[in-house]
């Protein structure tokens, strides 16, 4: 995702997918570049609730970083992945 988000630099929306269960996770997506999180087999464990329960776990460690806006994490690991791969 990190890649491929560096190589595409804002142009299209990606949406980040696969094994996410926490707002660490939904992080780890967001800072490799993802606009938006989808998951599947967390929510069928834990309940629908998880979704706030993250939101919420976000905007903690958001908090803690002094950060307000989600975007300013965005693509924060992406950076040193710029240089083109082929
Ligand atoms: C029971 C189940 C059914 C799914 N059905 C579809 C489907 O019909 N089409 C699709 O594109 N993805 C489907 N997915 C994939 C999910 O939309 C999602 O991409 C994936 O489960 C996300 O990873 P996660 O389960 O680790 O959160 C399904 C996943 C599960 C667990």
């Amino acid at each position: 995702l990190a890649h491929f988000a560096a190589r595409l630099e804002g142009r299209l929306p990606l949406v980040g997918i696969g094994g996410i269960a926490s707002a660490q996770d939904a992080l780890t997506k967001i800072e490799a570049g993802a606009t938006a999180v989808q998951l599947y087999s967390a929510l069928v464990y834990e309940g629908l609730s998880l979704g706030a329960r993250i939101a919420q776990d976000l905007d903690a460690m958001m908090t803690q970083r002094g950060i307000t806006n989600v975007l300013d994490l965005r693509g924060a690991k992406t950076k040193a992945l710029a240089a083109p791969l082929d």
